[in-house]
């Protein structure tokens, strides 16, 4: 299936315009593979007759279909490991001292995709009763993609995507085999919910998350799409929250309202000003400026 410049144009239009990815030349290759089972599904024998279908506008939920097929959706339980012991050793000791009070935690994973990064997080809490027992924890996923929030809210995952960064006694202990697949188990559900949402929007209520992570999905973002993203994740996070990036994104050189925390490499926190500021315990002080 050969696509022409000019659809692959209207193509790449349409996802930047919905998602603000961009689907540059050399990501262009994935149209045909990624679009191929959707064809199929509606009996579309070629990408210009897709193009024909969505130019005259006749199906919009076809152009949803078409953006969710080209967004790329890879995840797996515990992504790369140091972020979730960096969440493990420092924020949330951190959280369970400064919300002693209210014993409310909240967490916002913006981009979740089918939602092994909550049901990550939600592990972290459940296997940690002795500290987190009377706690409200609400971990909060969304992505732009309907097809990704609704799998993410099923929670059931295949042999291939249980045994991606889970071990084998994680596996058995929050996920119970069911003939659909590997069902998260209602410990892991309990603190967990999804929505869908567009990260260039206004953040989802209720706001005030203690920590914001967002990974892995600002990658192909125009700059200037890039630094609304960052201004709706500031403006959900607590005053004292942390975001957390992929690995290699970073907010230095990207945004004034945020930079990194001192104490925590790969945590961001609010500045004021566009300087550095650490608050601990209520006193607040600007530190040095810089990465
Ligand atoms: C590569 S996955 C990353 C998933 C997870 N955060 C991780 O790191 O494993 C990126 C996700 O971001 C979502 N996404 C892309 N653009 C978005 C937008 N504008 N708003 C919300 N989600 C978006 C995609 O649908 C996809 O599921």
């Amino acid at each position: 299936m050969q696509i022409s410049d000019s659809s692959s144009r209207i193509l790449a239009g349409l996802l930047e315009a919905r998602t603000g990815q961009q689907l540059t030349l050399s990501r262009r290759w994935r149209i045909e593979t990624a679009l191929s089972g959707l064809m199929r599904e509606r009996g579309i024998g070629t990408l210009d007759e897709l193009i024909t279908i969505l130019v005259m506008g006749k199906e919009p939920s076809l152009s949803q279909m078409v953006v969710e097929g080209l967004l790329n959706n890879e995840t797996y339980f515990f992504r790369d490991r140091s972020p979730f012991d960096l969440l493990q050793r420092y924020a949330l000791p951190e959280l369970a001292k400064r919300r002693a009070k209210s014993k409310r935690i909240r967490i916002w994973s913006a981009g979740c995709s089918t939602g092994q990064e909550v049901y990550s997080l939600a592990m972290m809490f459940v296997e940690d009763p002795e500290t987190w027992r009377g706690w409200t924890i609400d971990i909060l996923g969304t992505d732009v993609s309907t097809a990704c929030v609704d799998r993410a809210r099923l929670g059931t995952y295949s042999q291939f995507e249980v045994q991606r960064g889970l071990g084998i006694n994680q596996m058995i202990k929050w996920f119970e085999e069911t003939p659909d697949g590997w069902r998260a188990a209602e410990a892991l559900r309990k603190p967990v919910r999804f929505q869908v949402h567009n990260l260039l929007e206004p953040p989802p209520h209720p706001g005030g998350f203690d920590v914001v992570l967002c990974r892995n999905v600002l990658l192909y973002l125009s700059a200037d799409k890039k630094a609304l993203s960052f201004e709706r994740l500031s403006s959900a996070m607590a005053e004292d929250g942390w975001l957390m990036l992929g690995a290699g994104e970073t907010v230095i050189g990207q945004t004034s309202r945020l930079g990194a925390d001192i104490n925590a490499r790969g945590l961001y926190r609010l500045t004021s000003g566009g300087e550095r500021v650490e608050k601990r315990h209520g006193d607040r002080r600007a530190a040095a400026g810089g990465a």
